[in-house]
């Protein structure tokens, strides 16, 4: 057995990290939208429904600007994919092309090797033999490579899904393991062999065809076999039982093969099974994957998110299939994707349906019977119906459940009137069910956080070593690390000094309080970017300022500003969507009251038609203003009017202090005639102040590093004064180039 683990040698490592793209790197495993001079996208570390995940082509890096992960491409990839540092370069040098010269492995060499990485290993030599035993035995070909064929599956699809045939006699895969020198253990932990109650151990694939499947990044973390035989009391699919290296609720089938598919396309197509997937994928629809016959699970739903927002269900129009595709919308929905229905002809499923029609007339059908998800549910429900009013009033409150989970507003009152108009109901009952079950759902919410709070405090007690060293104590290894954490400190250009030098703090707080009444102020305000094809993509303040804070290393100095951050970025997650919905419902109930006082004194007070219509049409401007101003004042109140009852006292009176102090705009005022709202220049002002903050930073270092050379050059040492010079030399042009670049750091590329 050849391979893996052997060093490999500077040159090529060096080569490796050259050529490695960051936004290349990221983009298989998440799609990325330019978003300014950065990339922006789902974050593939936690979960999340608006991207903080950005990634710097220039600086060659990715970071999470809410969960903190990320670094360089071989970061990138050692922490996603679970690999060691060697592992990841392997895992570089395979996508580039760049050959590493193998070796056998010694045995101390496989000794090392990790579980998880003999597990893939092991799963690799299963893969080859399956696929070994479809076309080149006798009984592969005989009755897996033909049983293929029949089903129409050409040579090229096998190869795409790594097709494969068990051998049915004979425990073959174990023999060929054992004899190639293949752990046992290995094979048991991946579930290729099973283990009878008496001990003896026996192939699990046996006279099955095999469908692998692979992890985002390709790897093979399970096998699905299907049984060629008709008779009924034989399961007809077995597959790899859970591992380590396999949850069945985190893989989706087929992802790996179309996942560029997907997001050229910017849509994926949701179907049931393994020969579905590969019949259009042959018929040249790729972007295809399969839930495997259960339902869907948020895990495999964020795994689609991160390449597009747009699902595409297809399913058989059996009732079964209508059911199926009924199950988990919720749960896409609620994800924020966009869903669409499609419903095959009579008896066809997406399999036969691929196989009997050429691509050009399947992507006919599929763009001519997509059906919005909303209008399909509520054709199915209210035919289902009919004559019964319980009956319609059930699937009422089932469709207006549906509608009630997408988060953004702007689809969610288009449904609302849609489904208004379907359903012949007032779009103000509508509303209000809607504001009952987010409502609802939110009290669900607190309560449950409150039962985790309540939980976490409880372990916390039980736990001294949780909570830090209160009384004192130095842990154990407080030495050992500190080699570590000098040169994290010296990577990081100004954070050395955080825990040590109270000064510092005092010198950058007001650059930080700055910043923090930005986000306190205006956080959820949106500012418009453009992305590559020019379209309006917005940010909102809070993320544009972590994101650029993540690039250029920064965090609060200042311990109350960083926890205001932190509660914000908790109060999006807890309370924004209610909130929203709730002043959405509040505010359109206020709108229509005023629509109808205004339009009866119209009619009261107007002379002619033509008046009575040109009033209308102004009150319709007035009204809806004042909608939209509503809605304003709900985004720039929404964390102070949270903050503002904060139980944390220093916290509270900082916000409160932030919410009502005037800020100076002399610079602003003088370059334009009128006076500007701060609002309407954040564009301007917020990369203002985060290069204000930078270059105090800055500038501290280079005063520290100016003290400690009167020291060292009293004390005559050379070499020593030398190195601090360059050392400030080097911030000095740190500083020069961020001033230059702030010239691009303006939101709005300059037109
Ligand atoms: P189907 O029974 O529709 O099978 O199950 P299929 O894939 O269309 O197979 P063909 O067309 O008869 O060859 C749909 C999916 O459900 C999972 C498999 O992933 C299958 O592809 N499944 C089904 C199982 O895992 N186990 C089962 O016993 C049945
Ligand atoms: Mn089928």
């Amino acid at each position: 057995m050849i391979k893996k683990n052997g060093r490999i040698d500077r040159e090529t490592v060096q080569k490796i990290l050259d050529t490695a793209d960051i936004v290349d790197v990221v983009s298989d495993f998440v799609t990325l939208k330019r978003r300014g001079a950065n990339y922006i996208g789902l974050c593939p570390f936690h979960n999340e429904r608006t991207p903080s995940f950005s990634v710097s082509k220039s600086k060659g890096i990715c970071k999470c600007f809410s969960c903190g992960k990320g670094g360089s491409p071989v970061n990138f990839i050692m922490e996603h994919e679970k690999m060691s540092f060697n592992e990841a370069l392997r895992y570089l040098a395979k996508k580039y092309h760049i050959e590493i010269k193998e070796h056998e492995l010694t045995d101390a060499e496989r000794e090392e090797e990790s579980d998880r990485e003999n597990m893939f290993n092991v799963n690799e030599f299963a893969l080859a033999h399956f696929e070994h035993n479809l076309t080149d035995t006798e009984e592969g070909r005989d009755i897996g490579y033909s049983y293929f064929r029949e089903r129409g599956i050409n040579d090229a699809a096998i190869k795409r899904f790594r097709l494969g045939y068990s051998i049915e006699k004979g425990n073959e895969l174990l023999r060929q393991a054992k004899e190639r020198g293949y752990n046992e253990k290995y094979l048991i932990d991946t579930g290729l062999v099973a283990r009878r109650e008496d001990g003896s151990i026996y192939d699990r694939f046996r006279g099955r065809v095999i469908y692998p499947v692979h992890t985002i990044s390709g790897k093979v973390v399970a096998f699905g076999g299907r049984t060629l035989r008709s008779d009924k009391k034989m399961a007809k699919y077995v597959n790899s039982p859970e591992s380590i290296i396999y949850s069945k609720s985190r893989e989706l089938y087929g992802l790996y093969q179309a996942k560029k598919s997907i997001s050229e396309k910017n849509k994926c197509i949701l179907v049931e099974g393994y020969m579905d997937v590969i019949s259009m994928s042959q018929s040249g629809i790729e972007n295809v994957v399969a839930s495997s016959g259960t339902s869907l699970t948020q895990g495999q739903i964020r795994l689609i998110h991160r390449f597009t927002d747009n699902v595409t269900l297809i399913y058989d129009s059996d009732p079964a299939g209508i059911k199926a595709s009924l199950r988990g919308i919720d749960l896409l929905l609620a994800e924020g994707l966009n869903m669409k229905v499609v419903l095959l002809p009579d008896g066809d499923d997406p399999d036969s349906f691929a196989q009997n029609h050429p691509a050009s007339e399947v992507e006919e059908y599929i763009s001519t019977h997509e059906t919005d998800f909303i209008r399909f549910k509520t054709e199915i429900l209210l035919k289902d119906a009919a004559n019964d009013p319980i009956a319609r009033s059930k699937a009422i409150s089932d469709i207006v459940r549906s509608i009630s989970v997408i988060p953004d507003d702007i689809v969610r009152s288009l449904y609302v009137k849609e489904c208004s108009r379907a359903l012949d109901i007032d779009e103000k009952v509508l509303l209000l069910q809607i504001k009952k079950y987010v409502t609802e759902r939110a009290e669900q919410q607190a309560q449950q956080n409150l039962r985790d709070k309540a939980r976490a405090s409880l372990s916390d007690a039980g736990n001294p070593s949780s909570s830090q060293a209160t009384d004192g104590n130095i842990p154990a290894d407080a030495g050992t690390n500190a080699p570590a954490e000098a040169t994290e400190a010296t990577a990081t250009v100004g954070t050395a000094f955080i825990q040590h030098d109270k000064s510092r703090a005092g010198i950058l707080a007001p650059f930080e309080h700055d910043i923090a009444r930005y986000i306190v102020r205006y956080g959820m305000v949106e500012l418009p970017t453009f992305d590559d094809d020019d379209r309006q993509v917005n940010i909102r303040v809070i993320d544009y300022i972590m994101q650029e804070f993540a690039f250029d290393n920064i965090t609060f100095c200042n311990p109350i500003y960083s926890r205001i951050v932190e509660e914000c970025r908790k109060l999006i997650d807890s309370d924004w969507e209610s909130d929203r919905a709730a002043a959405e419902a509040a505010s359109l109930q206020q709108r229509a009251e005023e629509w109808e006082k205004g339009t009866a004194e119209i009619r009261n007070t107007a002379i002619s038609l033509e008046q009575i219509s040109q009033k209308e049409k102004m009150l319709l401007e007035t009204i809806d203003n004042a909608h939209y101003n509503r809605l304003d004042q709900q985004t720039e109140m929404f964390f102070i009017r949270h903050l503002a009852s904060s139980p944390d006292d220093d916290l509270r009176r900082t916000v409160t202090q932030m919410a009502s102090s005037k800020h100076k705009l002399s610079k602003v005022h003088s370059k334009y005639s009128h006076i500007e709202s701060e609002k309407e220049k954040l564009d301007e002002l917020l990369p203002r102040a985060i290069y204000a903050l930078k270059d105090a930073m800055l500038q501290y270092d280079i005063r520290n590093k100016r003290d400690e050379l009167k020291q060292v050059a009293k004390a005559g040492d050379m070499d020593k004064v030398k190195a601090i010079m360059l050392d400030i030399a080097d911030l000095d042009k740190l500083r020069r180039d961020y001033a230059q670049k702030l010239g691009d750091r303006v939101i709005l590329p300059k037109g």
